[in-house]
């Protein structure tokens, strides 16, 4: 009869392995379906709940927009107009992140590494979020590295790694908090801290902020899927990277991100 050796040296029937084969394909089989199962429900669960509100607010301004019974000013015209443009952005954000999480699913999340430096990256995600910031009352400083941390890094993916975390503090803090983004280099490592003074996250919910189902399913959410940690953690090991979440509640959140630089 034809065998094989095992990895120890002792003999299989090909007739015995291939059943072994055909046992772990049907459990692999089994698990994938189910992976594709829980992230069919949350897909499920982000277009049937999260995805009608923005479309209801532009389908209720549009109508109002259309309704000669309305006898709207130029200003609030522009108000309402502005309104719809802010809900189609947000409803752009939720499917970009949909299809992120697909992806990551997928374990395919490709970067295009290119020549980057990590410091401008971060003051761009730093300007972006300084009108949002001031209107609500916050401070926000950028201290960057004394040196330019220049890495091979997919520059779009590291900009929406900063402005999710950035964007987070913006969202969760409070008028008086403030936010502080530093970096500086160890070794050929980028080390990136972006810290705030806001509510903080429970020692309970801590393990499981990078975790899609815990962010997908929390009640009490402003705007936001809950998507924004998992696919941030995805591109930072994406890169070969680490992200860790200190948080203290009422103290505040410090997210640190370790990167490699180029060498
Ligand atoms: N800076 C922060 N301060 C307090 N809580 C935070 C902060 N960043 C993230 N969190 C918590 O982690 C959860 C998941 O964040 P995220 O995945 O970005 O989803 P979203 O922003 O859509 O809620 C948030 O809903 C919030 O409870
Ligand atoms: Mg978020």
């Amino acid at each position: 009869m034809p065998c094989f050796f095992d990895d120890d040296g002792g003999e299989t029937a090909v007739t015995e392995r291939v059943d072994r084969a055909e046992n772990l394909a049907a459990e692999a089989g089994e698990t994938n379906l189910k992976a594709l199962a829980a992230a069919l429900q949350d897909v499920l669960a982000i277009v049937s709940h999260d995805m009608r509100t923005p479309l209801a607010v532009i389908h209720t301004t549009t109508s109002m927009l259309l309704n000669p019974k309305y006898q709207l000013s130029e200003a609030q015209k522009r108000e309402q107009h502005e309104r719809i443009k802010r809900n189609s952005e947000l409803l752009n954000r939720m499917i970009s992140d949909v299809v992120d999480m697909a992806k990551l699913r997928a374990g395919k999340l490709s970067i295009d590494p290119q020549p980057i430096i990590i410091d401008e990256l971060l003051r761009e995600a730093v300007t972006a979020h300084e009108s949002a910031a001031r209107e609500k009352g916050l401070g926000l400083t950028y201290e960057p590295a004394t040196e330019s941390m220049r890495a091979q890094a997919d520059r779009a993916r590291l900009l929406q790694l900063f402005q999710n975390l950035i964007g987070n503090s913006v969202k969760f803090c409070k008028a008086g908090d403030s936010i502080r983004v530093g970096s500086h280099i160890r070794g050929n490592q980028a080390f990136i801290e972006i810290a705030d003074t806001g509510p903080g996250i429970a020692a309970d919910d801590l393990p499981h902020i990078f975790d899609p189902n815990f962010s997908a399913r929390q009640k009490h959410r402003k705007t936001g899927i809950g998507l924004g940690l998992y696919i941030s953690k995805g591109i930072v090991d994406a890169h070969g990277g680490q992200i860790l979440c200190d948080s203290q509640p009422d103290a505040g959140t410090r997210f640190s991100i370790a990167l490699p630089l180029a060498t």
